[in-house]
């Protein structure tokens, strides 16, 4: 490391000063006073820098990319998937989330993955002691003879035992407790972490090393942390469950060797996560066993651009309370409660003097038009008390006008259905007319509510009451 000093700058107008402060002398801001390191001699950093401008290559475009192409499964499908087929030399990865998540697991479990045919792989904690982190490992299975470990904090240290061991790669858990020997702020500040981000980017590009860096976020992002890091990153995935309760979902936000419309599907198991390759079955697994039953319909959502069959379930019984309960799990209320007025007024389905829970099985949050149809006619099967076939499927966005619409990826989702078994699709009426055939799939159009009802239900002219 070149030796730097420490200063404070402005983050609103550039001012800076040897002191942090509260307020900026200069444009007198609140709170933009960020430590930043500074190399000490800048006579001798730009010596530095004009010697280093000069050994830099030239190179041709096609030569660069034919390098590029070089890319290292990690061994997890899941995070494969994610990193556009593997890892390319020298990329620098934030992973982050919320605490507890399951970053330290993954990260685990990719690094055990890495060193199993032998590449040196260094993980560095400053969260966990040697003992926790082996105690995991064990738990987890994650064993590798080149999977080394070191508990630090000390960016310098790091970088010295970076620089000895010549690892293939390197896992920095996390990014807040690192702190740069030339600061004096506190880990986890905006001024450490971008500094320290910058180094580790700089050591990971001179070597070749692939890092992994892992960082928390709180829920509502509001933590100065993983945030100022996105621009030095390459790549930057989270890892959250916010869709669903019981899968943990990895999600690109910028990913400079890979697609960023992928998810990396995992579930927390007493023994690591495991990967889920087939989220479809993963949620259609119990209830197909059931067999048909009132108020169930199946739709399909996207995950990524992964189609993924997903489970409505409706509960619609006579109130007990002078103003009916509407309900909604994992779909948003406000939505299901268009839905029941278009049924009210479309069907004329009399839902006023009965209770309405709408739920989507797996604990799955979903928020996209395609389920309307479902959900509408998982309602009308439970007031009816009427199954839909189990092997229906249904693809729509509904109207207020009580039409139903087309949704994006019909045909993804649709293969996903026939990949799963399902013989039946219901999907609006353009789509129907240009959609492409499926063996084994009937697909029909509806392009109404009611014309989508009578495909199931019989006399839907009389008040389905
Ligand atoms: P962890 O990876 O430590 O989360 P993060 O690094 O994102 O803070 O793990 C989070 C939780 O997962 C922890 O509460 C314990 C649980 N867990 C399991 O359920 N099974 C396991 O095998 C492991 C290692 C952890
Ligand atoms: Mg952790």
């Amino acid at each position: 490391m070149a030796r730097l000093k420490s200063i404070y700058r402005c983050q609103e107008c550039g001012y800076s000063d040897p002191k942090g402060m509260g307020q900026c002398p200069s444009c007198s801001a609140w709170n933009t006073m960020v430590e930043e390191a500074v190399e000490a001699s800048p006579a001798k950093a730009a010596r530095r820098q004009l010697a280093e401008g000069a050994a830099s290559a030239v190179a041709t475009l096609s030569d660069i990319r034919a390098e590029t192409e070089v890319r290292t499964p990690t061994g997890l499908a899941e995070l494969d998937r994610l990193l556009g087929g593997g890892i390319v030399p020298g990329q620098v990865s934030l992973v982050a989330g919320p605490p507890g998540i399951g970053k330290s697991t993954l990260m685990l479990q990719a690094a055990a993955a890495l060193a199993a045919p032998g590449r040196k792989i260094l993980y560095v904690s400053g969260e966990e002691s040697p003992l926790q982190v082996s105690a995991r490992a064990k738990r987890i299975g994650a064993a590798a003879q080149s999977l080394y470990f070191l508990a630090e904090t000390d960016l310098s240290k790091i970088l010295r035992a970076m620089s000895d061991l010549k690892p293939w790669g390197i896992v920095l858990d996390s990014i807040q407790t690192l702190s740069h020997p030339d600061l004096a702020s506190t880990p986890g500040s905006v001024g450490q972490v971008r500094e320290c981000a910058m180094e580790i980017v700089r050591a990971a590009k001179g070597s070749g090393a692939a890092a992994f860096v892992l960082g928390h976020v709180t829920k509502d992002g509001t933590l100065a942390g993983p945030r100022v890091l996105e621009h030095l990153v390459d790549s930057v995935f989270y890892f959250d469950a916010e869709r669903h309760e019981l899968l943990r979902v990895l999600r690109a936000t910028k990913n400079r060797f890979g697609p960023t419309d992928e998810a990396g599907i995992f579930e927390m198991t007493e023994r690591g996560l495991r990967e889920v390759p087939n989220p479809s079955a993963f949620f259609m697994a119990d209830s197909k066993d059931m067999g048909p039953r009132p108020g169930r319909a199946v739709s399909a959502t996207m995950e990524g651009s992964r189609p993924v069959l997903v489970e409505v379930q409706a509960l619609v019984v006579p109130t007990r309370y002078p103003l009916p309960r509407r309900t909604a799990t994992g779909i948003d209320l406000n939505r299901v409660l268009v839905l029941l007025a278009a049924l009210e007024k479309h069907l004329k389905l009399r839902l006023d003097s009965r209770d309405v829970y709408v739920s989507l099985a797996g604990g799955l949050r979903v928020k996209d038009p395609a389920l309307d149809l479902a959900v509408c006619l998982a309602v009308a099967s439970s007031l009816r008390e009427t199954p839909l076939p189990q092997d229906a499927v249904l693809l729509g966005e509904v109207s207020l006008l009580g039409g139903v619409g087309r949704v994006p990826q019909t045909e993804n989702r649709l293969r996903e259905a026939a990949k799963a078994g399902f013989s039946r699709a219901v999907v609006s009426a353009r789509a129907a007319k240009d959609v492409l055939r499926l063996p084994g799939l009937e697909v029909s159009g509806a392009a109404g509510l009611a014309e989508a009802a009578g495909l199931f239900f019989q006399d839907t002219k009389e008040p389905l009451s």
